[in-house]
């Protein structure tokens, strides 16, 4: 489902802040640097990117090759694999960190959880987290949201909000959970904000109406920022499981 998105998301895709990676260092107890992390779902390699240059020691595991190639593209000989967080195609008790960086929603969760439990050394931990735009004061974002409900199938503005934690602690695996948040903004031009629009999965589903909603969205952040460049804040949701120690 991302595969075809992979030219639009390698360019306007927001990045992650830099408290995700000190928070998952304060859980883990330990730096980043040195560690053995799997980064799943690695898309184009935007947490890849930002782990490694934490020092840490990351394999990605993707499933779609479009977004592999991107992601080999912009960092080649980073050890980089296709697979499924399903199924994972690593060997047990090989990683410190498994990452999901906005890909945990994608799957099934009690066969994934199992999966980067077995993977994991004793003590080691589970990181999924998401960027989740946080702008329901502002009409713009509430016709952009009225307008994806008509326009594209299915799409729901609450569609994210599961009991992540919960479901993690549920499936037995883990000895400790934790929820962190954050909140940051970017600015971004106008050209890219629409590029990071088309990026999105449930954008791509609106199909033949694409460029109308598109058009329509263009108008109204017009004029909401006239100067053409988009303030969006975002609120950063990391929830981190640990394994038990050995
Ligand atoms: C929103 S993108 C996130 C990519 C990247 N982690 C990032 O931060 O930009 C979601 C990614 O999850 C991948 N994905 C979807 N289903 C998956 C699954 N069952 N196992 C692993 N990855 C999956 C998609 O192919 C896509 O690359």
């Amino acid at each position: 489902m991302f595969d075809p998105l992979a030219d639009a998301y390698a360019a306007a895709r927001p990045s992650y802040p830099e408290h995700v990676f000190g928070d998952i260092e304060r859980v883990l107890g330990r730096p980043l640097a040195g560690t053995d992390v799997i980064d799943v779902g690695a898309g184009t390699g935007i947490a890849t990117r930002l782990l490694l240059a934490r020092g840490a020691r990351v394999v990605a595991v993707e499933p779609g090759p479009s977004m592999l190639a991107r992601l080999l593209d912009r960092s080649p000989g980073v050890p980089a694999v296709r697979g499924d967080g399903e199924a994972l195609p690593l060997r047990a008790g090989i990683a410190d960190l498994v990452c999901y960086a906005q890909a945990w929603h994608w799957v099934d969760v009690p066969v994934a959880a199992a999966q980067a439990a077995r993977v994991l050394r004793p003590g080691g931990a589970i990181a999924v987290w998401w960027n989740d735009v946080d702008a329901a004061e502002f009409r713009w974002w509430q016709r952009q949201q009225e307008r994806l409900e008509r326009m594209s199938p299915g799409y729901r503005r609450e569609y994210r909000t599961r009991p992540f934690a919960d479901e993690l602690r549920w499936t037995g695996h883990f000895s400790e959970v934790v929820t962190l948040t954050g909140r940051w903004q970017r600015r971004i031009g106008m050209d890219d904000y629409l590029t990071w629009l088309r990026s999105k999965s449930y954008v791509a589903a609106i199909g033949d109406r694409l460029e109308d909603f598109l058009d329509a969205e263009r108008r109204t952040m017009l004029r909401a920022f006239p100067d053409g460049v988009v303030v969006e804040p975002f609120r950063t949701l990391l929830v981190i499981a640990r394994t038990p120690e050995g």
